[in-house]
């Protein structure tokens, strides 16, 4: 016998089935798609906020290779544009053009050697800054940037010859900011004045920052010249939609994660000299920059600025255990990542494959049913954690939109 389908509100649905059914999160915002258990799903962190929904905006979208990852945040990027909002993008596998390109503006291609130069140390003063935080915060993704191109901590005596020698290329760029070819430089020439300072002699400071300036040579005079490494290039075009810095010309060095930590820092320091608020920033392969436990921390850092400076980042991972990659159970990396997922209210996972469920459920708390679910989702439909609260949305696109997300182009295109 067949039973005839009980039609309700989802408002009615929440209250005959309380945890079961979701009454969704309201209608402000841009329409991702369906909600699976009934009602359109619509979101959107800065409402969310407002709202007490969500302390923190920022977003982690994880899912396996072309599970619609990359589909969704270009295709929500140009749905938060209708809203105003300015979204800034870090591309590892230049796939953005032609959302770019839909919007009227150029993608930012980097590549050694290439027209275009960032200045990763342009901290921009303001908001009530002084010199020295300014300072310590070149000083801080200095260091990071060393420690990852050394593949370990500085000693604290490497970490002092950095610091003085960031407040040293600070003072020649009088107003302007440093660049690493400065710190370089200030590196390989310690002033007297700051080895009295650490009661050592010139020589012994010379000694003790040499390691960190010759690995960070390697952004300045090596096979990754040419990028970061002076001021930044007059004339960029920043006041668009979008900003997309393509960095796909090095996506297979292996010093992306750094690349891309510097690019993440140039965007921050120009965000904030626009005074702009309610922007998204976007980090998509993300895996590249957690696996070098330095950056991740230094991007943890940033991650935590979001709100004061009215920023949602959103980090795209294909596992959740790239988060765990480069740690053991227990460690400093392990730690990390779970601090970064605490500070990343907002968590979209696509299909997960078998091996990575049990970590993924562990890592959000998710039930039996949601974690039973994982295993079997189809291209674009995602388990939405949105604070305490899931959902199971199917993301739809638009005819126009799928040309603008179509990274399948290379299999005969998308079906
Ligand atoms: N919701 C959707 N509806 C229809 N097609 C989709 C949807 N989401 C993605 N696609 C198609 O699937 C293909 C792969 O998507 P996408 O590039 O977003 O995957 P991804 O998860 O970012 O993959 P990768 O991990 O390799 O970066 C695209 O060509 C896109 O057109
Ligand atoms: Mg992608």
């Amino acid at each position: 016998m067949k039973v005839p389908a009980h039609v309700t509100t989802t408002r009615h649905l929440g209250a005959a089935y309380p945890f079961v059914a979701e009454a969704g999160l309201g209608a402000a915002g841009v329409l991702v798609g369906r909600d699976l258990l009934g009602g359109a799903f619509v979101y959107d962190p800065f409402v969310l906020y407002r709202a007490g929904v969500l302390t923190n905006p920022n977003m982690i979208v994880a899912g396996q290779i072309g599970r619609g990852k990359s589909s969704f945040v270009k295709s929500y990027l140009w749905r938060q544009a209708v809203f105003g909002r300015r979204a800034w993008v870090i591309d590892p596998k230049g796939e953005y053009g032609a959302l770019a390109g839909a919007w009227g503006v150029s993608p930012v291609h980097l590549r050694p050697g290439g027209p275009v130069r960032l200045n990763p140390l342009e901290a921009i003063p303001g908001d009530g800054d002084d010199v020295s935080a300014v300072n310590r915060r070149r000083t801080e993704l200095s260091a990071s940037l060393a420690e990852a191109c050394l593949g370990r901590s500085l000693l604290p005596r490497e970490r002092a010859a950095l610091d003085l020698a960031v407040n040293r290329a600070g003072e020649w760029a009088r107003a302007g900011a440093p660049t690493l070819p400065m710190v370089v430089d200030a590196l390989l020439d310690p002033s007297s004045d700051h080895a009295d300072g650490l009661r050592t002699t010139t020589s012994e400071l010379l000694a003790d920052g040499r390691d960190v300036a010759l690995e960070l040579r390697r952004l300045v005079h090596g096979d990754l010249r040419g990028m970061f490494d002076g001021p930044t290039t007059p004339g960029l075009r920043l006041d668009g939609p979008l900003v997309v810095l393509d960095l796909s010309a090095v996506y297979h060095s292996p010093a992306l994660g750094v690349l891309m930590a510097c690019a993440a820092a140039w965007l921050q320091s120009a965000l904030r000299a626009q005074h702009d608020h309610q922007v998204i920033l976007v980090v998509d392969e993300a895996w590249a920059i957690l696996a070098d436990l330095a950056v991740a921390r230094w991007l943890q850092a940033s991650w935590k600025l979001s709100r004061a400076w009215g920023v949602a980042n959103m980090a795209v991972l294909h596992r959740l255990s790239d988060l765990h990659s480069v740690g053991s159970a227990g460690s400093q990396q392990v730690g990390l990542a779970e601090g970064l997922l605490a500070d990343s209210e907002t968590r979209v996972i696509y299909a997960q494959s078998a091996s990575e469920l049990e970590r993924s459920a562990a890592l959000l708390d998710l039930s039996d049913t949601e974690t039973g679910l994982l295993a079997d989702l189809r291209r674009g439909v995602g388990l939405w954690k949105v604070g305490s609260r899931s959902f199971l949305v199917e993301h739809r696109l638009t005819a126009r939109e799928l040309a603008l997300v179509d990274t399948d182009a290379a299999m005969g295109g998308s079906r």
